[in-house]
């Protein structure tokens, strides 16, 4: 390890993020009696220009009135190259009560994004009296973003979680795809004659993760957009735990189930990870800094393996 240690994240469970439109007022109760661990209301994309200002209104009203039990509650604003981002905040801030616990920044590019939105929250925050700090989340969509995003992870101490948003991205990259997220068609190499696909989005994820784990971010996978391809939402997002992720979006009510069974690692998982553990305090007692599990080497790196699976199950456990 470096001699700056690698920062924790915060520890709460972030293994869904369900997302719904503000303009759409009928699934706030719907949204909040799901089994998502956290919930995006949406004033961006999903609201057209001429439905801003209610969608505004619709979700102040939301935070205030809909009991969101345990839920973490986050509003995602309209980004910074748009009319309606400061009002966004400003509305928000002055109006929704500490139910709200983050808002969400979409298409940033570059820290100064962040510090932007950090000093408008933070005036506003003081000149409320609010004593709820609200969290920072932002979604890496552009090239930009991609190439600036280490800076962008560690650019507030409120920032606590980023996510990959794969149409934006594929667009500002000038990919040849319209899928949002997924196996793309094109993309495959070639053995003698029979196609091998490829994951097109890998590099950024594990960009976004890198950045993540070094300044103490949750890293997020975002939206699959075929809402009726299980299967496929279920090997993107298994490739996403593989990689370090911590949870993925819904965009549907019928993919939060799969994501929290991803994200939650499985009994078995946890089972062997915690006899890895043992193996490894017995060979500790022996004076051993390896030994064997099930035929295979484990090390003083296999307990730092384990301990994320186990700390993991625990927070979750938790809730
Ligand atoms: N949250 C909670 N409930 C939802 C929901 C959501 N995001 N999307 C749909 N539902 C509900 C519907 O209201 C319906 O409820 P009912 O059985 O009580 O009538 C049920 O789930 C089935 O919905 P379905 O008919 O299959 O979908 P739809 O045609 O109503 O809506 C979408 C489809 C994609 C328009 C809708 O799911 C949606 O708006 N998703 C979020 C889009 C978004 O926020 N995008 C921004 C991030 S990329
Ligand atoms: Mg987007």
């Amino acid at each position: 390890m470096s001699f700056t240690l690698q920062p924790a994240p915060v520890a709460r469970p972030n293994r869904c993020q369900l997302f719904g439109p503000a303009s759409n007022t009928k699934l706030f109760e719907k949204m909040a009696a799901s089994a998502a661990d956290v919930i995006n209301v949406d004033l961006e994309d999903s609201v057209a220009p001429s439905d801003k200002d209610i969608a505004r209104k619709n979700a102040i009203e939301a935070i205030n009135d809909v009991d969101w039990n345990t839920k973490h509650l986050s509003v995602r604003i309209n980004g910074l190259d748009t009319p309606y981002w400061y009002r966004d905040v400003v509305d928000l801030l002055e109006n929704a009560g500490d139910r709200l616990d983050q808002i969400m920044i979409p298409k940033v590019g570059c820290a100064a994004d962040i510090y932007a939105v950090d000093a408008l929250v933070t005036a506003v925050e003081a000149a409320k009296g609010r004593t709820k700090r609200i969290g920072f989340e932002v979604i890496i969509e552009s090239a930009a973003g991609i190439a600036h995003v280490e800076e962008i992870a560690a650019a507030s101490p409120r920032m606590q979680a980023m996510s990959l948003g794969a149409a934006d991205f594929a667009a500002s990259m000038g990919m040849q795809t319209t899928g949002i997220g997924g196996t793309q068609e094109d993309y495959y190499m070639l053995r003698e004659g029979v196609k091998h696909w490829s994951d097109p989005w890998h590099w950024a994820q594990t960009a976004i993760v890198a950045a993540c784990r070094t300044h103490g971010v949750l890293p997020v996978d975002g939206p699959f957009g075929d809402f009726s391809d299980d299967d496929g939402y279920i090997a993107q997002a298994k490739r996403s735990a593989t990689l370090g992720m911590v949870g993925k979006w819904a965009i549907h009510p019928k993919q939060i189930g799969l994501a929290n069974e991803v994200f939650t690692p499985s009994a078995e998982a946890v089972a062997e990870a915690r006899e890895i553990l043992a193996a490894m305090e017995q060979a500790k007692a022996n004076g051993e800094g390896a030994t064997v599990y099930k035929g295979r080497l484990v090390d003083i790196a296999s307990i730092k393996q384990a301990e994320v699976i186990v700390k993991q199950s625990e927070m979750i456990a938790k809730g």
